[in-house]
Protein backbone atom coordinates (compact mmCIF):
# COMPACT_ATOMS: atom_id res chain seq x y z
CA UNK A 1 0.00 0.00 0.00
CA UNK A 2 0.91 3.65 -0.55
CA UNK A 3 0.54 5.38 2.83
CA UNK A 4 1.74 8.46 4.44
CA UNK A 5 1.03 11.17 6.48
CA UNK A 6 -0.56 14.28 5.10
CA UNK A 7 0.77 17.46 7.06
CA UNK A 8 -2.40 17.06 9.39
CA UNK A 9 -0.80 13.60 10.48
CA UNK A 10 -3.31 11.78 8.84
CA UNK A 11 -2.63 8.27 7.73
CA UNK A 12 -3.67 8.61 4.20
CA UNK A 13 -3.30 5.61 1.59
CA UNK A 14 -3.89 5.86 -2.47
CA UNK A 15 -5.74 3.94 -4.06
CA UNK A 16 -3.81 0.29 -5.01
CA UNK A 17 -6.45 -1.05 -7.94
CA UNK A 18 -10.43 -0.33 -8.81
CA UNK A 19 -11.93 -3.49 -7.56
CA UNK A 20 -13.04 -2.79 -4.07
CA UNK A 21 -13.79 0.80 -4.77
CA UNK A 22 -16.47 0.03 -7.61
CA UNK A 23 -17.77 -2.32 -4.87
CA UNK A 24 -17.66 -0.01 -2.52
CA UNK A 25 -19.61 2.45 -4.79
CA UNK A 26 -21.86 0.15 -5.92
CA UNK A 27 -22.77 -0.16 -2.22
CA UNK A 28 -23.35 3.16 -1.25
CA UNK A 29 -25.38 4.12 -3.90
CA UNK A 30 -27.59 1.10 -3.78
CA UNK A 31 -27.06 0.30 -7.17
CA UNK A 32 -28.60 -3.17 -6.84
CA UNK A 33 -31.85 -1.46 -6.93
CA UNK A 34 -31.14 -0.85 -10.68
CA UNK A 35 -31.24 -4.42 -11.47
CA UNK A 36 -28.85 -6.89 -11.83
CA UNK A 37 -26.31 -8.26 -13.31
CA UNK A 38 -24.39 -5.11 -13.81
CA UNK A 39 -21.58 -4.17 -15.88
CA UNK A 40 -18.64 -1.30 -15.18
CA UNK A 41 -15.67 0.02 -16.22
CA UNK A 42 -13.12 2.21 -15.18
CA UNK A 43 -9.97 3.51 -16.12
CA UNK A 44 -7.58 5.59 -13.85
CA UNK A 45 -4.31 6.23 -11.93
CA UNK A 46 -3.45 3.75 -9.56
CA UNK A 47 -0.71 3.37 -6.44
CA UNK A 48 1.32 0.84 -5.00
CA UNK A 49 4.54 1.35 -2.73
CA UNK A 50 6.68 -1.54 -4.71
CA UNK A 51 10.24 -2.34 -5.59
CA UNK A 52 10.29 -0.50 -9.12
CA UNK A 53 11.70 -1.89 -11.91
CA UNK A 54 10.94 -2.21 -15.49
CA UNK A 55 7.03 -2.69 -16.14
CA UNK A 56 6.17 -2.13 -12.37
CA UNK A 57 5.36 1.47 -11.15
CA UNK A 58 4.96 2.95 -7.94
CA UNK A 59 2.11 5.09 -9.97
CA UNK A 60 0.59 3.06 -12.68
CA UNK A 61 -3.11 3.20 -14.48
CA UNK A 62 -5.56 0.52 -14.89
CA UNK A 63 -8.32 -0.15 -17.29
CA UNK A 64 -10.71 -2.65 -15.38
CA UNK A 65 -14.31 -3.91 -16.26
CA UNK A 66 -16.24 -5.64 -13.19
CA UNK A 67 -19.44 -7.78 -13.68
CA UNK A 68 -21.45 -7.63 -11.03
CA UNK A 69 -24.52 -10.30 -10.18
CA UNK A 70 -23.94 -12.96 -11.56
CA UNK A 71 -22.69 -16.84 -10.65
CA UNK A 72 -22.74 -18.41 -13.72
CA UNK A 73 -19.49 -19.53 -15.54
CA UNK A 74 -21.39 -18.06 -18.77
CA UNK A 75 -20.34 -14.57 -17.30
CA UNK A 76 -16.75 -15.94 -16.54
CA UNK A 77 -16.93 -15.94 -20.16
CA UNK A 78 -17.99 -13.05 -20.99
CA UNK A 79 -15.30 -11.05 -19.21
CA UNK A 80 -12.63 -13.18 -20.77
CA UNK A 81 -13.91 -13.08 -24.00
CA UNK A 82 -13.95 -9.20 -23.55
CA UNK A 83 -10.50 -9.38 -22.24
CA UNK A 84 -9.48 -10.81 -25.30
CA UNK A 85 -11.14 -8.94 -27.93
CA UNK A 86 -9.65 -5.75 -26.07
CA UNK A 87 -6.27 -7.28 -26.36
CA UNK A 88 -6.90 -7.96 -29.89
CA UNK A 89 -8.00 -4.59 -30.93
CA UNK A 90 -4.85 -3.37 -30.04
CA UNK A 91 -3.40 -5.51 -32.26
CA UNK A 92 -1.53 -8.04 -29.93
CA UNK A 93 -0.73 -11.56 -30.60
CA UNK A 94 2.11 -12.86 -28.61
CA UNK A 95 0.21 -13.62 -25.46
CA UNK A 96 -1.41 -16.39 -23.20
CA UNK A 97 -4.13 -16.59 -21.58
CA UNK A 98 -3.90 -18.47 -18.34
CA UNK A 99 -6.49 -19.81 -15.90
CA UNK A 100 -7.29 -21.47 -12.57
CA UNK A 101 -9.38 -22.18 -9.92
CA UNK A 102 -8.95 -21.66 -6.47
CA UNK A 103 -11.99 -22.96 -4.69
CA UNK A 104 -14.43 -21.10 -2.39
CA UNK A 105 -13.38 -20.37 1.66
CA UNK A 106 -14.91 -23.75 2.10
CA UNK A 107 -12.46 -26.11 0.06
CA UNK A 108 -9.31 -23.30 0.22
CA UNK A 109 -8.90 -23.95 4.13
CA UNK A 110 -8.34 -27.54 3.44
CA UNK A 111 -6.18 -26.71 0.40
CA UNK A 112 -4.21 -24.38 2.86
CA UNK A 113 -3.72 -26.75 5.12
CA UNK A 114 -2.41 -29.32 2.34
CA UNK A 115 0.14 -26.84 1.24
CA UNK A 116 1.57 -25.56 4.79
CA UNK A 117 2.17 -29.02 5.63
CA UNK A 118 3.70 -29.26 1.93
CA UNK A 119 6.20 -26.19 2.48
CA UNK A 120 6.83 -27.51 6.28
CA UNK A 121 9.04 -30.07 4.90
CA UNK A 122 10.76 -27.40 2.47
CA UNK A 123 11.31 -24.96 5.41
CA UNK A 124 14.49 -25.21 4.86
CA UNK A 125 15.15 -24.95 1.70
CA UNK A 126 13.05 -21.80 0.79
CA UNK A 127 14.10 -18.10 0.99
CA UNK A 128 13.44 -15.38 3.51
CA UNK A 129 10.37 -13.96 1.08
CA UNK A 130 8.71 -17.54 1.40
CA UNK A 131 9.12 -18.17 4.99
CA UNK A 132 7.53 -14.76 5.53
CA UNK A 133 4.67 -15.89 3.08
CA UNK A 134 4.20 -19.45 4.47
CA UNK A 135 3.31 -17.11 8.07
CA UNK A 136 1.40 -14.74 6.31
CA UNK A 137 -0.28 -15.78 3.61
CA UNK A 138 0.69 -19.56 2.51
CA UNK A 139 -1.04 -19.43 -1.12
CA UNK A 140 1.44 -16.39 -2.44
CA UNK A 141 4.34 -19.39 -1.72
CA UNK A 142 3.26 -20.43 -5.25
CA UNK A 143 4.19 -17.06 -6.80
CA UNK A 144 7.82 -17.16 -5.49
CA UNK A 145 10.00 -16.32 -8.84
CA UNK A 146 13.41 -18.09 -6.66
CA UNK A 147 11.79 -21.70 -5.69
CA UNK A 148 10.06 -22.17 -8.93
CA UNK A 149 11.27 -26.22 -8.87
CA UNK A 150 9.38 -26.28 -5.22
CA UNK A 151 6.31 -24.41 -6.22
CA UNK A 152 5.70 -26.54 -9.27
CA UNK A 153 5.54 -29.98 -6.78
CA UNK A 154 3.07 -28.57 -4.63
CA UNK A 155 -0.29 -29.59 -4.06
CA UNK A 156 -2.37 -27.59 -6.77
CA UNK A 157 -5.57 -25.89 -5.77
CA UNK A 158 -7.97 -27.44 -8.39
CA UNK A 159 -7.09 -31.31 -6.66
CA UNK A 160 -9.16 -29.87 -3.42
CA UNK A 161 -11.75 -28.19 -5.58
CA UNK A 162 -15.57 -28.71 -3.60
CA UNK A 163 -18.33 -30.12 -5.64
CA UNK A 164 -19.72 -26.96 -6.58
CA UNK A 165 -16.39 -24.91 -7.56
CA UNK A 166 -15.13 -27.79 -9.61
CA UNK A 167 -18.33 -28.73 -11.34
CA UNK A 168 -18.28 -24.54 -12.19
CA UNK A 169 -14.49 -24.67 -13.75
CA UNK A 170 -15.14 -27.39 -15.74
CA UNK A 171 -18.18 -26.03 -17.18
CA UNK A 172 -15.86 -22.88 -18.05
CA UNK A 173 -13.65 -24.77 -19.46
CA UNK A 174 -16.00 -26.55 -21.56
CA UNK A 175 -17.44 -23.39 -23.11
CA UNK A 176 -14.23 -21.84 -23.80
CA UNK A 177 -12.97 -24.82 -25.60
CA UNK A 178 -16.28 -24.87 -27.45
CA UNK A 179 -16.07 -21.29 -28.48
CA UNK A 180 -12.27 -22.10 -29.25
CA UNK A 181 -10.53 -19.43 -26.82
CA UNK A 182 -6.80 -20.44 -25.75
CA UNK A 183 -6.18 -21.13 -23.04
CA UNK A 184 -4.02 -22.93 -20.26
CA UNK A 185 -4.52 -24.30 -16.91
CA UNK A 186 -2.30 -22.89 -14.76
CA UNK A 187 -2.16 -24.63 -11.20
CA UNK A 188 -0.23 -22.10 -9.44
CA UNK A 189 -1.30 -19.26 -10.20
CA UNK A 190 -3.52 -18.16 -7.65
CA UNK A 191 -3.06 -14.19 -7.89
CA UNK A 192 -1.91 -11.25 -5.31
CA UNK A 193 -4.98 -10.13 -3.87
CA UNK A 194 -7.22 -11.79 -1.10
CA UNK A 195 -10.87 -11.33 -2.55
CA UNK A 196 -10.78 -14.13 -4.92
CA UNK A 197 -12.97 -17.21 -4.93
CA UNK A 198 -13.27 -19.65 -7.86
CA UNK A 199 -12.06 -19.06 -11.11
CA UNK A 200 -8.50 -16.68 -11.36
CA UNK A 201 -6.76 -16.05 -15.22
CA UNK A 202 -3.55 -13.55 -15.98
CA UNK A 203 -2.88 -12.97 -19.38
CA UNK A 204 1.03 -12.59 -19.99
CA UNK A 205 2.77 -11.17 -22.89
CA UNK A 206 6.00 -13.26 -24.21
CA UNK A 207 8.27 -10.35 -24.68
CA UNK A 208 7.85 -8.35 -21.68
CA UNK A 209 10.10 -10.17 -19.30
CA UNK A 210 9.96 -10.30 -15.71
CA UNK A 211 6.85 -8.09 -15.64
CA UNK A 212 4.93 -9.49 -18.38
CA UNK A 213 1.44 -9.68 -16.66
CA UNK A 214 -0.81 -7.38 -18.84
CA UNK A 215 -4.21 -7.80 -17.89
CA UNK A 216 -5.18 -10.13 -14.98
CA UNK A 217 -8.47 -11.08 -13.03
CA UNK A 218 -11.13 -13.86 -11.55
CA UNK A 219 -13.78 -13.69 -9.15
CA UNK A 220 -14.53 -12.01 -6.23
CA UNK A 221 -17.77 -13.70 -5.22
CA UNK A 222 -17.19 -12.65 -1.32
CA UNK A 223 -16.24 -8.96 -1.69
CA UNK A 224 -19.68 -7.19 -1.84
CA UNK A 225 -20.97 -8.80 1.58
CA UNK A 226 -17.48 -8.32 3.25
CA UNK A 227 -17.64 -4.82 2.41
CA UNK A 228 -21.45 -4.69 3.97
CA UNK A 229 -22.96 -4.93 1.16
CA UNK A 230 -25.61 -7.57 -0.35
CA UNK A 231 -23.89 -11.07 -0.78
CA UNK A 232 -23.49 -11.04 -4.53
CA UNK A 233 -21.23 -12.83 -6.77
CA UNK A 234 -18.86 -10.73 -8.81
CA UNK A 235 -16.25 -11.15 -11.69
CA UNK A 236 -13.85 -9.05 -13.65
CA UNK A 237 -10.15 -7.74 -14.85
CA UNK A 238 -7.65 -4.71 -14.67
CA UNK A 239 -5.09 -4.52 -17.66
CA UNK A 240 -1.69 -2.09 -16.92
CA UNK A 241 -1.70 0.25 -19.47
CA UNK A 242 1.73 1.20 -19.16
CA UNK A 243 2.59 -2.53 -19.36
CA UNK A 244 0.05 -2.44 -22.43
CA UNK A 245 2.06 0.44 -24.19
CA UNK A 246 5.21 -1.61 -23.20
CA UNK A 247 3.26 -5.11 -25.38
CA UNK A 248 2.58 -2.59 -28.30
CA UNK A 249 5.92 -1.44 -28.76
CA UNK A 250 7.59 -4.89 -28.15
CA UNK A 251 5.08 -5.91 -31.48
CA UNK A 252 6.22 -3.34 -33.30
CA UNK A 253 2.65 -2.04 -33.83
CA UNK A 254 1.20 0.93 -34.64
CA UNK A 255 -0.82 2.59 -31.30
CA UNK A 256 -4.16 2.92 -33.03
CA UNK A 257 -4.98 6.27 -33.55
CA UNK A 258 -8.47 7.98 -32.35
CA UNK A 259 -10.74 10.01 -34.38
CA UNK A 260 -11.43 13.49 -33.26
CA UNK A 261 -14.48 13.39 -35.76
CA UNK A 262 -16.28 10.73 -38.07
CA UNK A 263 -17.27 12.61 -40.81
CA UNK A 264 -15.44 16.06 -42.18
CA UNK A 265 -17.84 18.06 -44.23
CA UNK A 266 -16.59 20.32 -46.42
CA UNK A 267 -18.16 23.36 -48.20
CA UNK A 268 -16.68 25.01 -51.03
CA UNK A 269 -18.40 28.42 -50.94
CA UNK A 270 -20.74 30.39 -49.79
CA UNK A 271 -24.22 28.69 -50.79
CA UNK A 272 -22.96 25.49 -50.11
CA UNK A 273 -22.63 25.82 -46.57
CA UNK A 274 -26.37 26.14 -46.05
CA UNK A 275 -26.94 23.05 -47.41
CA UNK A 276 -23.33 21.46 -45.67
CA UNK A 277 -24.98 22.80 -42.27
CA UNK A 278 -28.26 20.82 -43.19
CA UNK A 279 -26.39 17.17 -43.89
CA UNK A 280 -24.12 17.86 -40.62
CA UNK A 281 -27.34 18.12 -38.38
CA UNK A 282 -29.01 14.96 -40.29
CA UNK A 283 -25.49 13.10 -39.52
CA UNK A 284 -24.95 14.01 -36.06
CA UNK A 285 -28.69 13.10 -35.19
CA UNK A 286 -27.80 9.97 -36.68
CA UNK A 287 -25.13 9.69 -33.35
CA UNK A 288 -22.07 10.62 -36.10
CA UNK A 289 -19.17 13.30 -34.53
CA UNK A 290 -19.51 15.31 -37.70
CA UNK A 291 -16.95 18.72 -37.79
CA UNK A 292 -18.10 21.13 -40.66
CA UNK A 293 -14.98 23.67 -41.76
CA UNK A 294 -17.02 27.27 -41.47
CA UNK A 295 -14.41 29.20 -42.55
CA UNK A 296 -14.88 27.86 -46.69
CA UNK A 297 -10.55 27.34 -47.05
CA UNK A 298 -9.71 25.74 -49.92
CA UNK A 299 -10.55 22.23 -50.56
CA UNK A 300 -6.93 21.00 -50.18
CA UNK A 301 -6.25 22.65 -46.70
CA UNK A 302 -9.73 20.95 -46.21
CA UNK A 303 -8.72 17.60 -46.96
CA UNK A 304 -5.77 18.19 -45.01
CA UNK A 305 -7.49 18.98 -41.79
CA UNK A 306 -9.81 15.92 -41.88
CA UNK A 307 -7.09 13.82 -42.34
CA UNK A 308 -5.33 15.18 -39.32
CA UNK A 309 -8.38 14.87 -37.58
CA UNK A 310 -8.54 11.40 -38.40
CA UNK A 311 -12.13 11.22 -40.42
CA UNK A 312 -12.93 8.44 -41.79
CA UNK A 313 -15.01 10.23 -44.74
CA UNK A 314 -14.99 13.70 -46.14
CA UNK A 315 -18.00 15.19 -47.36
CA UNK A 316 -17.46 17.64 -50.35
CA UNK A 317 -20.70 19.93 -51.53
CA UNK A 318 -19.20 23.23 -53.61
CA UNK A 319 -21.03 24.64 -57.19
CA UNK A 320 -21.62 21.65 -59.23
CA UNK A 321 -22.53 19.60 -56.52
CA UNK A 322 -25.29 22.31 -55.80
CA UNK A 323 -25.96 22.28 -59.32
CA UNK A 324 -26.29 18.44 -59.76
CA UNK A 325 -28.20 18.47 -56.37
CA UNK A 326 -25.37 15.75 -55.00
CA UNK A 327 -22.41 15.45 -52.58
CA UNK A 328 -18.87 13.64 -53.36
CA UNK A 329 -18.04 11.16 -50.33
CA UNK A 330 -14.68 10.78 -50.18
CA UNK A 331 -13.83 7.74 -48.31
CA UNK A 332 -10.31 8.82 -46.82
CA UNK A 333 -9.27 5.56 -46.27
CA UNK A 334 -9.29 4.38 -49.63
CA UNK A 335 -9.52 7.10 -51.33
CA UNK A 336 -12.23 6.73 -53.30
CA UNK A 337 -14.68 8.86 -53.80
CA UNK A 338 -19.00 8.52 -55.02
CA UNK A 339 -21.23 11.18 -56.14
CA UNK A 340 -24.31 10.91 -54.12
CA UNK A 341 -27.81 12.62 -54.97
CA UNK A 342 -28.83 14.84 -51.70
CA UNK A 343 -31.93 12.42 -51.06
CA UNK A 344 -30.01 9.20 -50.36
CA UNK A 345 -26.32 11.25 -49.25
CA UNK A 346 -26.90 10.33 -45.19
CA UNK A 347 -27.91 6.81 -45.93
CA UNK A 348 -25.09 6.33 -48.25
CA UNK A 349 -22.41 8.38 -45.55
CA UNK A 350 -23.59 5.87 -42.98
CA UNK A 351 -23.12 2.31 -44.94
CA UNK A 352 -19.54 3.79 -46.23
CA UNK A 353 -18.65 4.41 -42.21
CA UNK A 354 -19.63 0.83 -41.67
CA UNK A 355 -18.25 -0.77 -43.93
CA UNK A 356 -15.00 1.09 -42.83
CA UNK A 357 -15.35 0.16 -39.40
CA UNK A 358 -15.60 -3.03 -40.24
CA UNK A 359 -12.72 -3.36 -41.88
CA UNK A 360 -10.61 -1.55 -39.33
CA UNK A 361 -11.81 -3.85 -36.52
CA UNK A 362 -10.75 -6.92 -38.65
CA UNK A 363 -7.59 -5.19 -39.68
CA UNK A 364 -6.36 -5.27 -36.04
P1 LIG B 1 -3.64 -6.90 -10.47
O1 LIG B 1 -3.15 -8.20 -11.03
O2 LIG B 1 -3.10 -6.47 -9.18
O3 LIG B 1 -5.23 -7.03 -10.39
O4 LIG B 1 -3.40 -5.77 -11.54
C1 LIG B 1 -3.90 -5.87 -12.85
C2 LIG B 1 -2.86 -5.40 -13.85
O5 LIG B 1 -2.37 -4.11 -13.50
C3 LIG B 1 -1.59 -6.27 -13.88
O6 LIG B 1 -1.78 -7.42 -14.68
C4 LIG B 1 -0.60 -5.31 -14.49
O7 LIG B 1 -0.77 -5.26 -15.90
C5 LIG B 1 -1.03 -3.97 -13.91
N1 LIG B 1 -0.18 -3.62 -12.75
C6 LIG B 1 -0.31 -4.04 -11.48
N2 LIG B 1 0.65 -3.51 -10.68
C7 LIG B 1 1.42 -2.74 -11.48
C8 LIG B 1 2.56 -1.89 -11.27
N3 LIG B 1 3.09 -1.74 -10.06
N4 LIG B 1 3.08 -1.24 -12.33
C9 LIG B 1 2.54 -1.37 -13.56
N5 LIG B 1 1.44 -2.13 -13.83
C10 LIG B 1 0.89 -2.81 -12.80
C11 LIG B 1 -6.04 -6.04 -9.94
O8 LIG B 1 -5.67 -4.91 -9.71
C12 LIG B 1 -7.49 -6.46 -9.82
N6 LIG B 1 -8.25 -5.32 -9.29
C13 LIG B 1 -8.02 -6.92 -11.17
C14 LIG B 1 -9.43 -7.34 -11.09
C15 LIG B 1 -10.52 -6.65 -11.52
N7 LIG B 1 -9.88 -8.47 -10.56
C16 LIG B 1 -11.20 -8.51 -10.63
N8 LIG B 1 -11.60 -7.39 -11.20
Amino acid sequence: MYTFFDKGGRSLTLRPEGTAPTIRAFIENSMINDGLPQRFYYIGPMFRYERPQAGRLRQFHQFGVELIGSAEPFADVEVIQLAKSFLSSLGLSSYKIYLNSIGCPKCRTEYKNALKEYYSQHYEEICEDCKRRFELNVLRLLDCKKDIEIAQRAPKTVEYLCNDCREHYEKLKSILRSLNMPFEEDGNLVRGLDYYTRTVFEVKHDLLGAQSAILAGGRYDGLCKELGGPDLPALGFAAGIERLILAVKSEQLQIPQDSYCDIYVAPLDEQAVVKALEISDSLRKCGLSVIIDVNLRPIKIQLKRANKLNAAIAVIIGEDELLKKAVQVKNLLDQTQSEVEFGYAVDYILDVLKAVRTRNFEHT
